[in-house]
C-alpha cells in the first residue's frame, strides 16, 4: 500500500513526518514511547485513526522499555505512558479507545514478558482493524459516487490519516479505482494547510484530478453549482450524530445545505463515541495562536495581536446526510442508527 503514514517492523515503528510534506518524504525513527507522544502532539503524524494507532504503537515500545520485572511496578508504569499518551492530543476518540484497548489487554496477562509480547500483537491487531476499516467503508462509501462527480473535500482524509485507504479520501480513491471520473475540490484548511499540502499530494500520486481552493472559496463553487457533494472525515461522532472535524467543516455543512448539495461523513466505527451524547459535550483541542499569526515561521499579523485557533468544530447531525463506515452508511436517526452499527460493542469503547 502506498502513502502510508507509519511503519511497524521487527519491534520497530518509524513515522513519515507529515510536516515535512509536500516537499520532502522524511521518515522519523521512534526509539521509544516519548519519540511517539512528542510525534503526535507536533502532528507529524496527525488524522484520527492514525493517531490511535501510533498511539497503541507507542504503548508497546514503552512496555519494551519499562525496566520493573515485579509485575505490580510494571503495570504502575506503563499506567503512566498510557496516560502521557492520552494526554497528547484531546479531540480525536481513537487514541483514547486504543489507550484503553492496550491497557485492558496488559491487566489480562500474568507474567511481564507475555505482557510486552501481548502489547506488541494488540497494537498490530488495531492498526491491521483500521487498514480493514478503511478499505470497507471506502468501497461502501464509493457506491453514493457518480462518474463524473466533483466532490469538495476538507482537511486531509486519506491514508495518511487513516491507514490504508482513509476516510472521506479513500472513498474518493475507491470511486476512482471503479472507474469513476471523480474530481476534487481541496480547500487548503488553514491554519495547517493539510489540503494544500496532503490532500493535493495523495490525489496527485493517485493521479486523481485535483482543484486547490482557499477555504474562504467554498461557498462560491457551491454557490456555481459546480459541487455534488461534500466529503469529509470526522475526529468524534458523538451518540447523536453530531461530528467533530476540521475547523471549518461546520460552515461547509451549512454551505452544503444551503445549496442542496449531500454533506457526507466518512469515519470508521471507532471514531464513534456513544459514551458522549452530543457535540457540545466535545473536547476541541486549542492550538498555538502562532499557527494562526505566522505563516510557515514567519510572522503575518502584527505582533502583539490576540489570535484563536480552536482546531476542530463540531457539525449538528441534522446537516449530515450520511455517516459512512465499514459496517454500513447510517442516516437519521442517527441516535438508533449508530447504536445498532456499534452493537456488538467495540473493544475500548
Ligand atoms: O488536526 P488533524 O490534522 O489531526 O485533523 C484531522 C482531521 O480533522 C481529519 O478530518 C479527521 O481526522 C478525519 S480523517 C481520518
Amino acid at each position: 500500500m502506498k502513502g502510508q503514514p507509519l511503519e511497524w517492523r521487527d519491534g520497530r515503528l518509524r513515522i513519515l513526518d507529515q510536516t515535512r510534506l509536500p516537499h520532502r518524504q522524511v521518515w522519523l525513527e521512534m526509539d521509544g514511547y516519548r519519540d511517539v507522544a512528542v510525534a503526535i502532539k507536533e502532528m507529524r503524524i496527525r488524522g484520527a485513526p492514525a493517531i490511535g494507532v501510533a498511539a497503541a504503537y507507542g504503548i508497546a515500545l514503552g512496555a519494551r522499555d519499562i525496566a520493573a520485572g515485579d509485575r505490580e511496578d510494571f503495570l504502575k508504569e506503563l499506567d503512566g505512558v498510557c496516560r502521557e499518551m492520552a494526554a497528547t492530543r484531546p479531540t480525536a476518540v481513537n487514541l483514547f479507545r486504543s489507550v484503553a484497548r492496550m491497557k485492558a489487554t496488559a491487566v489480562g496477562e500474568k507474567d511481564v514478558l507475555q505482557t510486552r509480547k501481548a502489547l506488541r500483537a494488540e497494537a498490530e491487531r488495531i492498526h491491521q482493524e483500521e487498514v480493514e476499516a478503511s478499505r470497507r467503508l471506502s468501497f461502501l462509501g464509493a457506491e453514493l459516487l457518480n462518474d463524473g462527480d466533483t466532490v469538495l473535500t476538507h482537511c486531509n482524509t486519506g491514508a495518511l490519516a487513516a491507514p490504508g485507504y482513509g476516510t472521506a479520501g479513500g472513498v474518493v480513491l475507491a470511486a476512482w479505482e471503479q472507474g469513476k471520473k471523480i474530481k476534487v475540490l481541496a480547500d487548503e484548511t488553514r491554519p495547517y494547510l493539510q489540503g494544500a499540502r496532503l490532500t493535493c499530494w495523495e490525489l496527485k500520486q493517485a493521479g486523481i484530478p485535483c482543484t486547490l481552493i482557499t477555504d474562504s472559496m467554498a461557498g462560491y463553487f457551491l454557490g456555481q453549482g459546480k459541487v455534488n457533494c461534500v466529503l469529509v472525515g470526522a475526529d468524534r461522532i458523538a451518540a447523536s450524530g453530531d461530528v467533530a472535524n476540521k475547523i471549518g467543516t461546520y460552515g461547509l455543512a451549512v454551505l452544503a445545505a444551503e445549496n442542496g448539495v449531500p454533506f457526507y461523513v466518512a469515519a470508521p466505527v471507532s471514531t464513534i463515541d456513544l459514551s458522549t451524547p452530543s457535540g457540545d459535550k466535545i473536547n476541541i483541542e486549542q492550538r498555538d495562536p502562532r499557527e494562526v499569526t505566522h505563516f510557515q515561521g514567519r510572522r503575518v499579523a502584527p505582533a502583539g495581536v490576540e489570535a484563536a485557533n480552536p482546531a476542530f468544530d463540531v457539525t449538528p447531525h441534522t446537516y449530515v446526510s450520511a455517516i459512512i463506515t465499514e459496517r454500513g452508511i447510517a442516516r437519521e436517526p442517527y441516535v438508533t442508527r449508530l447504536k445498532a452499527l456499534l452493537s456488538p460493542s467495540l473493544r475500548g469503547a
